[in-house]
């Protein structure tokens, strides 16, 4: 029996990421149409899920959050501080708020909503289509029957890790958060330079598209050190070893690292910003530069590994 089984999800801001998580669960038979409402401003967006999902879509944010067990906030995080002053004191203490927004503390979230069973997560852009990797955090007052409905509920966007320590949410919106885009935009590039050697572009695509998809599988596959994988290719004096010093020489590895700094350093000023919003972090001084260097330079990863 799933553990969303008679239970109600309440998607609040029933946009991109909601919707995936409204056809996961359907698709996995994890809860009934029934079990679902929705809230959404727009009144053509609420007939479009309603016509495809047959779920109960409201206006109101408050109507559906009401006698929910499981509100996922979904909505954009300029819109989070509207959305958690109409919820804030109207939560029962055995309902469940699971939010993806990105940036948005616990902090913020417990204090804006007056509510301390919440579960930060993050997921990412390859959720649409059921291959996510969403890192989540439980608040100590989520129990453990309130976590299985949360792994469930996220398990719809794909694979899913528990976190025992909010700070590596932030660290994984660096990595796997962001990380479709530095996918995203290598993919570009090779594809631009196999356009520029020649290719027409609906070859370079593909060519591009195939060989990362197979090298992906292939890691998986065999579970092999990247670097194993990569001497295979590389054989004395060969094509492999002149690209690969062009793209040393490039400073690839530094310039990735800086990336996903400069990411995770703006994951913490979001949540800053958000957390001064509400007044609370007054008195803290350099509170931005604090939190990144202890969150990410910590050596001890308390991650437990997907699904568990
Ligand atoms: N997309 C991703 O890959 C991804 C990855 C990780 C995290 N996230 C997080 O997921 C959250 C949702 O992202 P998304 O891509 O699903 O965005 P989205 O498609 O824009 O969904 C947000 C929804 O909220 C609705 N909304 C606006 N104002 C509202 C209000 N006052 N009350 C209730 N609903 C309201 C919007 O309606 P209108 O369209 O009418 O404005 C929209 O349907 C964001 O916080 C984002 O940080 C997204």
């Amino acid at each position: 029996m799933s553990p969303l089984s008679n239970r109600t999800v309440a998607t609040i801001g029933s946009g991109v990421m909601a919707e995936s998580i409204i056809a996961g669960l359907l698709r996995g038979k994890l809860v009934g149409p029934g079990q679902i409402v929705g809230s959404e401003p727009r009144p053509e967006r609420r007939e479009e899920l309603t016509s495809q999902y047959g779920v109960r879509m409201v206006a109101s944010n408050l109507e559906a959050a009401a006698g929910a067990d499981v509100i996922l906030l979904s909505v954009k995080p300029q819109t989070l501080t509207k959305v958690g002053h109409e919820l804030g004191g109207h939560l029962k203490p055995n309902q469940l708020v699971v939010s993806i927004i990105a940036g948005a503390t616990c902090r913020v979230l417990t204090s804006l909503l007056d509510h301390r069973e919440v579960v930060r997560s993050m997921p990412n852009t390859p959720a649409q289509i059921g291959r996510g990797i969403t890192v989540w955090y439980a608040t100590p007052e989520v129990t453990e029957e309130q976590c299985a409905q949360a792994r469930v509920l996220l398990q719809a966007l794909g694979t899913d890790l528990q976190v025992e320590d909010e700070k590596f949410v932030e660290m994984a919106t660096a990595v796997s958060g962001t990380g479709p885009a530095y996918v995203f935009l290598v993919m570009e590039a090779l594809i631009d330079a196999a356009v520029h050697l020649g290719f027409p572009r609906h070859v370079a695509h593909d060519l591009v598209i195939e060989t990362l998809e197979g090298s992906t599988a292939f890691a998986k596959a065999t579970a092999q050190h990247p670097a194993v994988l990569r001497n295979m290719v590389t054989s004395p004096g060969g094509t492999s070893a002149a690209a690969i010093h062009e793209l040393e020489s490039g400073r690839l590895r530094t310039v990735l690292s800086e990336a996903v700094w400069a990411s995770y350093r703006r994951t913490i000023e979001l949540g800053s910003e958000l957390e001064q919003g509400l007044g609370l972090n007054e008195g803290v001084s350099d509170a931005t530069n604090g939190r990144a260097a202890s969150g990410a330079r910590s050596k001890t990863s308390t991650a437990r590994r997907p699904g568990h």
